[in-house]
Order: C-alpha cells, then structure tokens, then sequence
C-alpha cells in the first residue's frame, strides 16, 4: 500500500493559513502556491536515488553523490495545478512538464477531460502530478489514469489540502501511488468543497468566479 506523507514543516503550515484565509488576494494567493509547491518539493523529491560521482575539490577528489541519471517529470491538472509548476521547477529545472486538462462537471461532480500532453518518454519517468485540492478524487484518479495508460509507472500525487474522502478514493483506485499533502483536512461539504479548505482553488488562483 502506498503512503499519505504530510509535511508539516512550520514555514509551510504558516503560508498555508496565509493561503487558506478568504481575505488574501489572487496575487498573494500565487505566490503562496508557488513557495509552497517549493517547499513541498524538497520533501517528495528525498527518495530519489543517488549514485557516487568521482569530483575534484580544490583539495582533493573524492566520491561524492549525485541524482541517479533518472528523468523527473511533473504533470500539472489544469487549471489549478498550473500554479504549482514554477515552485517545483525551481528546484527541479531539469523536470519535462506534461498538462492534463480536467475540471470536475458541477452537476455529476465527475472529471471531465479536454487536454493531455505527456512527455514522450513518460515510462522512464519519475512523475510528480501536481493539483493543489484532492477532494472525492476523481480528477486525481482520472489524470493517474491517463499517464498509466500512456504507460507510465512510477506515479506520485502532490497536493496542497487533502479530504480523507479523497485519499482514500486514490488509494482504492491507485495503491502503487503515494501522496504528499501539505495538510489533510476534516471532511468534504455537501458540494464535494474541502472543509475547511481554501474555496475553489483555480478561481483564487486566476481570480475567476
Ligand atoms: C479542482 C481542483 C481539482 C479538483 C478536485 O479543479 O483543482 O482538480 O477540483 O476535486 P476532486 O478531487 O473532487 O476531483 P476544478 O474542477 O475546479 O477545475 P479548475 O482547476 O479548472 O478550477
Ligand atoms: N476543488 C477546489 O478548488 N476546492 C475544493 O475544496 C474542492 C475541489
């Protein structure tokens, strides 16, 4: 069975209240995203595997470690995982950046796809899908789905605010996937919102309505 990790680093639970609160802004909202996604992208990135490389220090050589010559790549959901790709590039430069387009059908609450480009190369991946809500899980579920049949294989799910709903919708359909929240919240309201949550993280994003 996969993990659910939570990163409940103090820098991270702080900008999380700054996010959460109704009075912040689009811009601040943004920027929030992005040094979050930064933050968390430390964490899920510290299994990567290392190999020895032989350098030379203005002293010495010596064998020292580097990331293992495999090839990261990050999949933002559209529209809202859009803003966690400059924070996990930054630390990541090097990552290909796939889109799958997704929103959740208001009536049926069902993911409704309209875009997908993955790298070509997504079997050799280490693949990081990024959306900033994980709710009931459908979208997560379906954008899993999508890079699986593509054939990726190693998959893991980063999000902001998890639902227990959620994670254990992920869990069900996908147990190979591990999941990485910045915090796991109470519960979903009667329209599948993450309670507390944040609201509707693409509209606070791009400040629609
Ligand atoms: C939001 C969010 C997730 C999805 C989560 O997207 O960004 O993709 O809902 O809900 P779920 O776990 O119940 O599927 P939304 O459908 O609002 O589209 P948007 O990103 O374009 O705003
Ligand atoms: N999508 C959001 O943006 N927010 C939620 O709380 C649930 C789904």
């Amino acid at each position: 069975m996969s993990k659910v990790v939570v990163m409940d680093h103090p820098l991270i639970q702080h900008k999380l209240t700054m996010l959460r609160d109704i009075n912040t802004g689009s811009k601040d909202f943004r920027d929030l995203v992005k040094e979050i996604s930064m933050l968390m992208a430390y964490e899920m990135t510290r299994e990567l595997p290392l190999e020895d490389a032989e350098i030379e220090t203005p002293l010495c050589t010596m064998t020292s470690k580097t990331l293992a010559g495999k090839k990261l790549g990050i999949i933002p959901i559209l529209r809202a995982g859009l803003g966690m790709v400059d924070g996990v590039l930054q630390l990541i430069p090097a990552a290909k950046v796939g889109h799958i387009g997704l929103y959740r059908d208001p009536e049926t609450l069902q993911p409704v796809e309209y875009y997908c480009k993955l790298p070509s190369d997504v079997p050799e991946r280490e693949l990081f899908v990024l959306d900033p809500m994980l709710a009931t899980g459908g979208s997560a579920n379906a954008a899993i789905q999508f890079i699986k049949d593509r054939g990726g294989v190693n998959i893991r799910l980063v999000s902001l605010i998890a639902a227990p709903e959620g994670v254990d919708a992920v869990h069900k359909a996908h147990p190979d996937v591990d999941i990485y929240v910045a915090a796991m919240d109470e519960k979903l309201n009667d329209h599948a919102y993450i309670v507390p949550g944040l609201g509707d993280a693409g509209d606070r994003l791009f400040g629609t309505k």
